[in-house]
């Protein structure tokens, strides 16, 4: 069977601009940790006056315009990414925030600078889709600077366990049981890996809860994914969305499980 994850036209499909995601993010809009993910990020880094910045896979930019006020205008931040589209949604985002952002399209795998450009890297939510993640490590690795830091964000293993139940009990054959690819870069096999490349590795978690009073922003998350996508559409679509409503009428909300961190890589 074609391994439709770690394809890469699938993911950039998916990614091709930022309307998949943005439905996936209004699910985490019902998180009762009122605290802003990308406030927590922000305030978990740590960038010195002339800090030369890279993000890889930024997405459509949300660290930055959450945390525009904060900007020191003596850094140098590349946003990139290797979706064309997602990077002109993050031009968009980020069109109104005074600041010289660079933006170029970059793949993980393969970063086109030399040795020690950096002195931090950020990868947020982005490395369980690589297909070599242990290439994209070594890459990060040779562009930071020496005693440069790699941010890197992604979820626990626990994270959405409520909600894969419920879709394990839908349908036991649908094959939507993992939703994304997490499991390839999550809590302890990520710190094996990030181990293996870099010499300090501290890790914070994000703890929250979904609690969700309609069927909707559940049906658009799980419909949204790339699985999702494939499978849940048209008479199953509906089926679905029936199975939530009458789990929210009985129990008179959805409530789903959050976790993720931050890891803090010294190189
Ligand atoms: C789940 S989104 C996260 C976006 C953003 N970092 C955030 O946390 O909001 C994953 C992002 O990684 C990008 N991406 C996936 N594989 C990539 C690769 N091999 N190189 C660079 N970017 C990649 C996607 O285009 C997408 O924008």
């Amino acid at each position: 069977m074609e391994n439709i994850e770690i394809n890469k036209q699938p993911i950039k499909d998916q990614y091709k601009d930022d309307k998949n995601l943005n439905l996936r993010l209004n699910l985490h809009t019902y998180n009762i940790n009122k605290v802003d993910w990308n406030d927590w990020c922000f305030n978990q880094m740590d960038f010195q006056s002339k800090a030369r910045i890279l993000e890889l896979g930024c997405g459509p930019g949300g660290l930055w315009e959450r945390n525009k006020y904060k900007l020191n205008k003596d850094w140098n931040i590349t946003l990139s990414d290797f979706s064309k589209g997602m990077l002109e949604c993050a031009k968009k985002t980020l069109a109104e925030v005074d600041y010289d952002f660079k933006y170029k399209e970059i793949d993980i795998q393969d970063i086109p600078y030399e040795e020690g450009s950096f002195d931090v890297v950020i990868a947020r939510h982005m490395l369980y889709h690589v297909p070599d993640i242990e290439k994209a490590l070594s890459e990060i690795k040779r562009v930071l600077a020496a005693g440069g830091t790699f941010y890197a964000t992604t979820n626990g293993r626990g994270a959405m366990a409520q909600l894969y139940e419920l879709i394990e009990k839908f349908d036991p054959e649908i094959g939507l049981n993992n939703l994304g690819m997490g499991d390839r870069f999550e809590f302890e096999g990520g710190r094996l890996l990030l181990e293996k490349y870099f010499s300090e590795v501290e890790m914070q978690v994000f703890e929250g809860k979904i609690v969700v009073p309609q069927a909707e922003p559940v049906v658009s998350y799980v419909a949204s994914t790339m699985r999702g996508r494939a499978i849940l559409t048209g008479q199953k679509k509906q089926e679905f969305t029936k199975y939530v409503e009458d789990y929210i009428e009985k129990n008179g909300n959805m409530s789903i499980t959050t976790e993720a961190c931050i890891f803090k890589v010294k190189k």
